[in-house]
């Protein structure tokens, strides 16, 4: 695991979470469309505390939700949804995850670029139905006017020091050979509302980004910036955000080769 993924075991980054906007209901149709075998079972890898997992949970036959952050899966257990019958938790990295499929569908959001690749293929490929597909998927807040501004600010804080904006982790996977990349879409683009405190606690839960890896003192001085950056675009303290969804899906195979090569660096 490396310094940035470990951050995902703090109890603090997995408490600011809920402040991530939620995925748009689109991207709930997209999933469930690509489900074309039997058994609807779904496999969710990185699934943190379920934003995919519980929104897909009541639209299909059963999700099991894979995470190796113990904080996660106990966020999500308590979130809306978390406790769906159809829900299974299970606290393991995904490489090593017990597995009860077989799976129509395997979900990643901002999770798969975390991962060793050839060894999670290798573990979930034998589970999978004949048609099953891998979806990756992204999502965030689009066209934020403040951004020039912002940015400064956060690669002064980020713990995350090189970040390559044209890095598709879909397309990094499909050259390494382990997807047949089939698909891509984005969503329709959803109007979000969040006060400049709950977007500063958003930031907190980005793994460079997490208040267990600053001081007191730096975590002040950076909330202290990006609020006076964030408040002359908010009205009466909220921000109007838009969110845009990317997904990415194709057939997974099994890696030919011995399992173990790490995914190149890339935070979220
Ligand atoms: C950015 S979060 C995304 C969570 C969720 N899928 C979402 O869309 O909100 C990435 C998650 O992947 C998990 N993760 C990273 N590497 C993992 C691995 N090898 N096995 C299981 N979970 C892993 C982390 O603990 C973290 O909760």
């Amino acid at each position: 695991m490396t310094e940035l993924a470990a951050t995902f075991q703090y109890e603090a980054v997995a408490e600011a979470y809920r402040f991530r906007p939620p995925y748009p209901d689109e991207v709930f149709d997209r999933l469930v469309g690509l489900i074309t075998d039997e058994p609807r079972r779904v496999l969710d890898i990185g699934a943190g505390e379920g934003a995919i997992a519980r929104p897909l949970a009541p639209r299909v036959e059963w999700v099991d939700a894979i995470d190796f952050s113990q904080h996660m899966v106990d966020a999500g257990r308590r979130r809306t949804g978390g406790d769906q019958p159809n829900l299974r938790w299970q606290v393991s990295p995904i490489e090593k995850a017990d597995l009860d499929g077989p799976y129509a569908l395997v979900t990643a959001g901002a999770s798969i670029h975390w991962m060793p690749w050839e060894e999670t293929f290798a573990r979930i490929v034998p589970h999978l139905t004949p048609n099953a597909q891998l979806v990756v998927i992204e999502h965030g807040a689009v066209d934020e006017p403040w951004l020039d501004e912002l940015l400064p600010i956060l690669e002064r804080h980020s713990r995350k020091k090189t970040h390559d904006p044209s890095f598709n982790v879909a397309d990094a996977i499909r050259e390494r050979g382990l997807l047949e990349l089939t698909g891509t879409t984005r969503t329709a683009r959803v109007a979000y509302r969040q006060s400049v405190a709950d977007y500063i606690e958003k930031l907190h839960s980005t793994s460079s980004l997490a208040r267990e890896l600053m001081t007191a003192d730096e975590a002040t001085s950076f909330d202290r910036s990006v609020e006076q950056t964030l408040s002359p675009y908010a009205q009466d303290g909220v921000l109007d955000l838009s969110i845009e969804a990317q997904l990415s899906w194709g057939r997974p195979t099994q890696p030919p080769g011995p399992a173990g090569t790490a995914a190149p660096e890339h935070s979220a």
